[in-house]
């Protein structure tokens, strides 16, 4: 036991034998960071002492809520010699309001969540119902956001006190305002016209097109 616990101190590994049932879980890291707007894995991994442990019912929580959040019954996969499933197949089923946004992967029983907010953050638990036992990772979802390193000729606005989805409108109006810039600069090549005549000359070859 000692030898597991110098092992690794951010790592639980329990080996559980339910019945003829041997599967062993490793959780590599309890505590995850993502970011609004983006996906991130909670990451889980499991072996199997015996293909005789399918079907395998695996399922994630959300906090204390009694939903479960996703759901898998993994029927069968091909067992590597070291226990390592792979092609699974599975029937899995995502709670209605996480349906498209939740992904449970049979072969590790790994999360993904995609299209993170803010109200995400919080305690996770996977359960192998087999074992009866449940392992916890937690999330924390931060805002997306950039502080300004070097300041361009367009002062960015530190965008902390916005929500990510603001700050992502201001970095699009700040390319269009670019990409402008850069056009009217190509534009205005031949330097001596003065800036309203060529508009005017631009209005009337515009006028002379329209009647064809
Ligand atoms: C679980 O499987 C998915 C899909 O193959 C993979 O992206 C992910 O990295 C795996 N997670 C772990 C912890 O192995
Ligand atoms: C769930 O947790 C919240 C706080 O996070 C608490 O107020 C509530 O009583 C808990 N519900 C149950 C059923 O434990
Ligand atoms: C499970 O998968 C293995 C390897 O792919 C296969 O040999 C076996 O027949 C499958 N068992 C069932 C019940 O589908």
């Amino acid at each position: 036991m000692s030898s597991l616990q110098g092992c690794c101190t951010l790592c639980s590994i329990l080996l559980l034998l339910g019945g003829n049932l041997g599967v062993l879980v490793e959780i590599r890291q309890d505590s995850v960071n993502g970011t609004v707007g983006q996906s991130v894995l909670l990451p889980v991994s499991y072996t199997l002492s015996s293909a005789s442990g399918f079907p395998l019912v695996i399922f994630w929580m959300f906090h204390n809520s009694s939903d479960r959040l996703i759901s898998c019954a993994v029927q069968n996969c091909s067992l590597s010699a070291g226990g390592v499933p792979s092609d699974c197949s599975a029937k899995c089923f995502a709670h209605h309001t996480y349906r498209g946004r939740a992904e449970l992967f049979p072969q590790n029983g790994s999360l993904l969540l995609r299209d993170l907010q803010l109200r995400d953050s919080g305690v996770y638990r996977v359960t192998f119902r087999s074992s009866h036992q449940t392992w916890d990772i937690t999330l924390t979802v931060h805002e997306q956001c950039w502080i300004p390193e070097n300041p361009g000729p367009v002062t960015r606005v530190p965008c902390y006190v916005f929500g990510g989805y603001y700050c992502f409108i201001l970095l699009l109006l700040q390319l269009c305002w670019c990409r402008a810039k850069s056009r009217e600069a190509s534009n205005t090549g031949s330097r001596s016209v003065p800036r309203s005549e060529s508009g005017q000359s631009r209005l009337q070859h515009g006028a002379a097109l329209q009647p064809q």
